[in-house]
Order: C-alpha cells, then structure tokens, then sequence
C-alpha cells in the first residue's frame, strides 16, 4: 500500500476509532459519520464488507427488472449488479441512501445512465411510483434503527414473487457469548447494531429463503473474524 493510501486509511481508521456522532437526528449522525470518509469509503470498505457480490447473484435479476437499492451509500453495488447482467437492461435502478456525502458520490458514479436514479430519502419511509421486481439491503439494515418498518417497507414495495436479498453483519445464533458481545459492543459504536432478531424476522416475512452464514476478516484486527450472512427470499404470492 502507498504512503497516499495508508494516510488515507488512518483517516477512515480515525472516524471508525471516534465513532458515530452521539448527537442530532439519524440522518445529521450518518452525514457527520460518513463526511470525512465519502472519498475512501469504497476502497476501506472493499475489505470488510463481504459477500455482496454472492447475495446480488441470487437475486436472480430478470431482463427488464425494476430494482431497488436501500441504503446505497456512494452506489458501488452497482459494479456488482453490471456483472450480473449490463445495466442497461434492466427497467430501473433506483439508489435510496440518506446521507448526502455518500449520494453525492452515487451521482457522480451513475450520471449518464438514464435508467438509474438516486434519491435521497428514508427508506422507513420512500416508496417507488410502482411495485418493483428486486429489493436489496447491503450492510445498510444494521444502521438503520427501525429496521422492522425497513423491512416492511421493502416488502410492500415488491410485486408478489419478487425478490429481496440482505448481506450484513449479525449475531449468529450459534456464537460464543463472549465473541458475540464484543462485536455487539465493537460495531455499536460506530451506529451498526448486530441483531439476533434480523434472520428470524427476514424468515417470517418471506418465503423459499437462501441463506449463507459465514465469517470474515476485517481491516487492522489479525485473527479476527466478523460475523456475517447473506439472505435471498421471495414476497409470497
Ligand atoms: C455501511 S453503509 C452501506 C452502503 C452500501 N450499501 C454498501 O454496500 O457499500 C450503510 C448505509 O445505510 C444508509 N442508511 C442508514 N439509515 C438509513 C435510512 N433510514 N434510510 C436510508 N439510508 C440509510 C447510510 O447512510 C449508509 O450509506
């Protein structure tokens, strides 16, 4: 790694060290989280957040499909889903972050592609002029306090069969204690809560479930290993 790089890194380390903002709304805490790391923020996170590639193929995208991202960040899940099919063939993509740093970013990275938007918005909350074929979360549903109206929300918003994928971290049911309150504690402060909660209720809202659990590195801890799953179920017909 160049000096550039490894300067760049400590000032990503920096912010991860002094943690969320404890104060002002969720959207002033994310921006006052993610300001100082928008520019880095693909190449840190490259490292430590797995498997987005995997739960993106099975989703499945159809030609023609319309799919939503919430909780994009700066877009870069978009190299992913040009690698499962070219971009152009899909209906729509549409990036929902609330974090202006981080979409201003996702502009820069789509414009020019006419059928890709992004919008800032609440994902509790924004909804798409129609039902839409593919929804997914990447390591977004852990930073989002009211993840059940998330998931509920992204529920409503697919047709009957649609498909919606997560990849995050979590607490797996079958962890060590200990381990697991130390990753509880460790991504808590930086805003991302770890929950045993999230599988079941993914499992109870949609059917024909794929599911991986696995463990990863992660930048500057040798030896340690994060817990984390991808998911891909469909909304019952
Ligand atoms: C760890 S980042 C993941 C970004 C991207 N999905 C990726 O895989 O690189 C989590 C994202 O969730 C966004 N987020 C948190 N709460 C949100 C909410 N209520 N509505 C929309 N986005 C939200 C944050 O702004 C941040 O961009």
């Amino acid at each position: 790694m160049s000096p550039a790089e490894l300067s760049a890194d400590a000032r990503i380390l920096w912010r991860l060290l002094r943690g969320q903002p404890r104060t002002g709304s969720h959207a002033e805490r994310l921006e006052g989280f993610y300001a100082p790391q928008a520019d880095r923020y693909d190449i840190f996170r490259a490292r430590l957040l797995h498997g987005r590639g995997d739960m993106i193929r099975a989703l499945e995208i159809p030609s023609g499909a319309r799919v939503v991202e919430l909780g994009c960040g700066t877009g870069s899940n978009l190299v992913e889903l040009a690698r499962t099919r070219p971009l152009e063939t899909l209906a729509s993509v549409e990036l929902v972050d609330l974090c202006p740093p981080l979409l201003e970013v996702a502009r820069r990275r789509t414009a020019g592609l006419a059928n890709v938007s992004v919008i800032g918005a609440d994902a509790t909350q924004w909804r798409p002029a129609q039902p839409v074929d593919r929804v997914f979360l990447s390591y977004s549903l852990t930073m989002m306090p009211d993840w059940r109206a998330v998931l509920d929300n992204a529920h409503a918003m697919l047709v009957p069969g649609g498909r919606l994928g997560i990849v995050d971290f979590h607490l797996p049911g079958t962890g060590n204690r200990f381990v697991n309150a130390l990753w509880q504690h460790w991504f808590a402060h930086d805003g991302v809560h770890l929950s045993k909660q999230h599988l079941p209720a993914l499992q109870s809202l949609f059917t024909a479930p794929q599911l991986e659990q696995r463990h990863a590195a992660v930048p500057y801890l040798p030896g340690l290993r994060a817990p984390y799953y991808w998911f891909v179920g469909s909304k019952p017909r």
